[in-house]
């Protein structure tokens, strides 16, 4: 009976450990993140709401302190998040107009084709690319990739917002100040209708469906290389050149292929999915892929980096089993030496 006892305690503080702590110290070292959101509009308008409020407290905190510089600092701050806020919300307006409309695709084609592929290639088209990546990573800080997944990629939302204004629907406005301008140029001039347009057309030239290594290829690797993988096809070089980005982007983007392990899954989605949720002020700007996509570039990941998963999920249960059985016979045969011993 004793033996029984102990082993309640330990259960009991296993559980207690398991549940109780590990969760309270891992939500006192990493703050709370809101999930993935893959409507971005919303996204966005919660988030600078919340950065008003929150400039708001700051504000009467300081005024309650009578902290004459706190007061101007956080005057100052309540008047960016606000403005930031009208800006934001002005932009996802007229990007909901432009997606409300129906898109035509014959002149979508028109405009994609007058206007974008002077930068960016469609091979399935027929658009070749205009330079090599070295010349167009260092004419532009990064190889543009191609459109003819783009359609696929993207929201139909972000595609619209990114048309209009690449740097505010990819979330990197803070970098783009004194006179520094994104390599793409908004097409916000044009009218809602023709973003529609264009939109329309990328969508009806993309593909049904990509593989996950494609989704990669397509979403990050003009940033990212995927050196250490445990690949059998050999290693991916980021088609940007390390000068060229750390130029363009401040520092070199990481190479992906170990980061399932040290990051985990859902790291990477919301962080993919918002940056700056995660790392405020980091240079890698949002992508605005689907959920699907995302999965995919996930999946991808761990395919890479942890290509052991699924043995290692299989092995589980079979261990658990291993261990029950083995606890009946110790227990079987520990009744029996006591027996024999009264
Ligand atoms: C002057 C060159 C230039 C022109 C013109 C241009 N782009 Fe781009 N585009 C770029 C560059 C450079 C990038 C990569 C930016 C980055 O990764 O920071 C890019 C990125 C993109 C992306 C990827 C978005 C993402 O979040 O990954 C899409 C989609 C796109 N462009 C669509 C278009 C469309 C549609 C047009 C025409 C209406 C167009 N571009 C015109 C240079 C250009
Ligand atoms: C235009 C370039 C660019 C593109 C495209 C891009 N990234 Fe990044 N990424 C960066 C940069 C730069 C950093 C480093 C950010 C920092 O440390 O502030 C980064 C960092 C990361 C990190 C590390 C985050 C951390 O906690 O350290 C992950 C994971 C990541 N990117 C995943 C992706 C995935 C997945 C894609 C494709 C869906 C992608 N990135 C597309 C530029 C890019």
């Amino acid at each position: 009976m004793r033996e029984l006892k102990i082993l309640a305690v330990v259960v009991a503080l296993t559980l207690i450990t398991y549940w109780g702590v590990e969760p309270f110290a891992h939500s006192q070292m990493h703050p709370h993140v809101d999930a993935p959101n893959y409507d971005f509009a919303q996204a966005d308008k919660m988030i600078s709401a919340e950065n008003v409020e929150k400039a708001k407290v700051a504000l009467d905190k300081a005024k309650k302190a009578d902290d004459k510089k706190a007061i101007k600092s956080a005057t100052t701050d309540l008047t960016n998040a606000e403005n930031f806020e009208k800006d934001t919300n002005a932009f996802w307006a007229t990007t909901k107009e432009s997606i409300a409309d129906k898109g035509n695709v014959a002149n979508g084609e028109v405009l994609v084709t007058s206007n974008c592929t002077a930068c960016h290639s469609i091979e399935s088209k027929g658009f070749p690319k205009v330079m090599d990546d070295a010349s167009s990573a260092a004419a532009y800080g990064v190889v543009p990739p191609d459109l003819g997944t783009a359609g696929k990629l993207y929201t139909k939302e972000y595609l619209a917002g990114f048309i209009m204004n690449p740097a505010r629907a990819s979330k990197v406005t803070h970098k783009f100040v004194d006179g520094r301008v994104h390599p793409m140029p908004g097409f916000d001039w044009m009218q809602p209708q023709e973003i529609a347009d264009m939109v329309a057309y990328l969508q009806s030239i993309a593909p049904k469906a990509m593989t996950d290594k494609e989704v990669f290829n397509n979403a990050c690797q003009r940033c990212h290389s995927i050196k250490y993988g445990d690949m059998k096809g050999g290693t991916m070089q980021a088609y940007t050149p390390n000068e060229n980005i750390k130029a363009y982007m401040g520092k070199i983007p990481p190479d992906l292929s170990q980061y399932i392990k040290s990051r985990g899954p859902n790291y990477i989605h919301e962080f993919v999915n918002d940056p700056q949720k995660h790392l405020e002020g980091t240079a890698m700007p949002r992508v605005g892929l689907t959920l699907e996509s995302e999965k995919q570039v996930v999946g991808y990941l761990e395919e890479v980096g942890d290509s052991k998963k699924a043995q290692r999920e299989e092995l589980g249960p079979k261990f658990l089993i291993y261990l029950v059985i083995f606890a009946i016979f110790a227990w079987l045969w520990k009744s029996k030496q006591w027996r024999e011993m009264h």
